[in-house]
């Protein structure tokens, strides 16, 4: 279970998110909505300690997680893989090894040997990467380069090598906002079913309503660094939006895609 409490971040003047509480049990898929600049990304940086609170508490069942240092923090973020608009890959490698860069996370300094890093690896490393791959759709393509692959396919790698960190928690910040609706529905598909089929906890920032009604179990809507709405889906209703944000669900879808 994740708790956070009263978690605060400023950045100078500016409250980016401000005194944010929720309790989210194992397992849960979680879309987070609200418009450019309403705290999504800081809020899903913090727990990974990409950036450090300000105030307020992050626990992950029970351990402090915002107290931790050193190997304790590089666990932690082992255990809470990133996944971003941009993919992230290194893209002059195949495809394989960066599924296996997941397997690095607690080993410093890997960046200059990157060039003979595949054999670094076991064997049974190598099958595992090749199973998240396959079970992705990947396998055909794990020896070709990353920057061969279509925006999609790269996405899908990403969340292969974030397999490879065997996570309790994915944070998503803005998985589909680079893609078409296609390969947009296929990475959602591939996040609900590491939601699904591993209990992987996901954590999704989203700029459209109707796929994170159609794929989160709850839905948070951020405003101002505040948590406006946290329900199911069902509950988020038109009017529920407009009542939020003043503006009605086509003004509001309008402005969050603005943002990308
Ligand atoms: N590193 C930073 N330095 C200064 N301001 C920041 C920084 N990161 C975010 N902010 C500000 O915090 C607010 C929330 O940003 P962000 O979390 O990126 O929102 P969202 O992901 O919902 O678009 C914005 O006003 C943004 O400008
Ligand atoms: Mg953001």
């Amino acid at each position: 279970m994740l708790e956070i409490e009263g978690l605060t971040r400023r950045f100078g003047g500016k409250t980016a998110v401000d005194r944010v509480s929720l309790t989210i049990p194992s397992g849960q898929m979680v879309g987070v909505i609200g418009r450019s600049g309403a705290g999504k990304s800081t809020l899903l940086r913090m727990i990974n300690r990409l950036t450090e609170p300000s105030e307020g508490s992050i626990r992950y069942d029970g351990v402090e997680v915002t107290a931790l240092r050193g190997k304790a923090l590089r666990d932690w973020r082992t255990r809470c893989a990133m996944i971003f608009q941009q993919f992230n890959l290194v893209q002059r490698l195949d495809v394989l090894t960066n599924v296996l860069v997941g397997r690095l996370n607690h080993r410093a300094g890997f960046m200059g040997t990157m060039g003979s890093l595949v054999k670094r690896f076991s064997a049974e490393e190598r099958a595992m990467a090749l199973m998240a791959l396959d079970r992705l759709d990947l396998a055909d393509q794990a020896l070709q380069r990353a920057d061969t692959l279509s925006g999609g396919q790269q996405q899908r790698v990403a969340i292969a090598r974030a397999m490879m960190q065997e996570p309790k928690v994915i944070l998503a910040d803005e998985p589909i906002a680079s893609l078409d609706p296609r390969n947009s529905k296929v990475v959602m598909d591939a996040l609900r079913d590491v939601n699904k089929r591993d209990g992987i906890t996901v954590l999704v920032n989203l700029h459209h309503l109707d796929t994170a009604r159609e794929y989160c179990d709850r839905i948070v809507a951020m405003q101002a660094g505040r948590v406006m709405f946290d329900g199911v889906p069902e509950e988020l209703t038109a009017e529920k939006v407009r009542e939020i944000y003043g503006v009605s669900e086509a003004e509001f879808q309008e402005a969050a895609q603005e943002a990308v």
